[in-house]
């Protein structure tokens, strides 16, 4: 006992040790593939999906335990009958050594609805915007929610007939949308809507990507690399042909809550552990930085390479945005 738990706590400060240098990473950081044309990224994850822009964010804990999860966004657009689709893909990281079983009950809630009211409020492009939910929510709306998501599953794990852990993700899910915090109101400009909830352990929850499927993988969009992927949930939304509107939807902020509780002897955590991730896709391309690389003679640029980036940005973003288009566009 006192080996395994010595193992784990040297496995989690391993962890730790190698953390992210931003709230939220993506291409550049988690070394997506170039597409075809060299100036997009492409991400195929297994069979899932191929992304032009991925972003993860870690999920927050103070439970030495859970360190390390991740939750990865990867977004593409796709045309068809004179429609276009913008389709959102959430994925969760997970280090090989944390054994999410079905004793630990967890749950996801994507807020989804809320999404269109949500920025970082920085005097940046919407591409390279990062930041926590604090940032884009508010702190007291982000506590007021994660409290009551720890109220609330509390609550139902102390009924006389506990809940699976699917029916606790879905009365949570449904719970939360039923009643909007007041601390949440500044952020009403989107709607409290379109909320989804998935159970992440148990009977019928979302399994890791297999070692076969990943071998048909272009991109592993995780960091550190060995750890597993699992496809949780799909989120689609029908737009216009404005450039604008593909514009915001790729980079758009989703808030996923993240909930953990004991679901039977050897649970992970011993009270419900609740927290708020706000998680989008990152820029700039990574194929886009290496075709500034490439062009450059000077060999010890590394502020060089810093400023080209920097100033050449808004156009490769507005390269980005209309080559996607167009490679979509039948
Ligand atoms: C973060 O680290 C990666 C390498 O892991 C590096 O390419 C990137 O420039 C760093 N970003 C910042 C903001 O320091
Ligand atoms: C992305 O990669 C997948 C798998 O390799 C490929 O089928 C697809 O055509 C690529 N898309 C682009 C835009 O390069
Ligand atoms: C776009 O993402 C969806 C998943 O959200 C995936 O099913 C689809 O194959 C992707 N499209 C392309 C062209 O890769
Ligand atoms: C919520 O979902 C419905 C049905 O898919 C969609 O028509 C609507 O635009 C969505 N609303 C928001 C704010 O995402
Ligand atoms: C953003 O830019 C505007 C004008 O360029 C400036 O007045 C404002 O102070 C900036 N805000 C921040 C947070 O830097
Ligand atoms: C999946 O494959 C990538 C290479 O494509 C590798 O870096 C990664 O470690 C693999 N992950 C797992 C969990 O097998
Ligand atoms: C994971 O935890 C469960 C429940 O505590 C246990 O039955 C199982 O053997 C563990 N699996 C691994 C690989 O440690």
């Amino acid at each position: 006992m006192r080996t395994t738990l010595t193992i784990t706590a040297l496995a989690v400060a391993a962890a730790q040790a190698q953390d992210l240098n931003q709230t939220i990473i993506g291409c550049v950081e988690v070394e997506c593939l170039a597409a075809a044309d060299n100036v997009n990224d492409n991400c195929s994850i297994a069979d899932t999906g191929s992304f032009p822009s991925i972003g993860l964010t870690r999920v927050p804990t103070g439970n030495s335990a859970l360190s390390g999860l991740s939750w990865v966004k990867g977004f593409n657009i796709t045309d068809a009958n004179s429609q276009r689709t913008f389709h959102s893909s959430f994925y969760l990281g997970t280090p090989p050594e944390l054994n999410l079983s079905s004793s630990t009950g967890a749950c996801a809630v994507f807020l989804h609805g809320v999404s269109g009211s949500l920025s970082f409020g920085q005097n940046e492009t919407a591409a390279t915007a990062e930041g926590t939910c604090a940032d884009a929510m508010g702190s007291s709306c982000v506590d007021a929610l994660v409290s009551r998501a720890r109220t609330l599953v509390d609550g139902y794990s102390k009924e006389d007939n506990r809940p699976s852990i699917s029916d606790t993700c879905a009365r949570l899910q449904k719970d939360l949308e039923d009643g909007k915090d007041d601390a949440c109101a500044p952020i009403n400009g989107g709607d409290w809507t379109n909320f989804t909830g998935v159970a992440l352990t148990g009977e019928g929850a979302p399994q890791p990507l297999s070692q076969q499927q990943n071998s048909s993988s272009t991109c592993w969009p995780v960091v550190p690399k060995q750890d597993e992927l699992t496809l949780i949930s799909e989120y689609h939304t029908t737009g216009t042909d404005l450039v604008e509107d593909a514009e915001k939807a790729q980079w758009a902020i989703t808030p996923v809550l993240t909930v953990f509780y004991s679901a039977g002897d050897g649970s992970l955590v011993t009270d419900v552990d609740a927290s708020l991730s706000c998680i989008k896709t990152m820029g700039p391309a990574r194929a886009s930085l290496d075709t500034i690389n490439d062009g450059s003679d000077d060999p010890d640029s590394g502020a060089a390479t810093l400023l080209l980036s920097k100033s050449w940005m808004p156009s490769a973003m507005a390269a980005t945005i209309a080559t996607i288009l167009i490679s979509y566009a039948v």
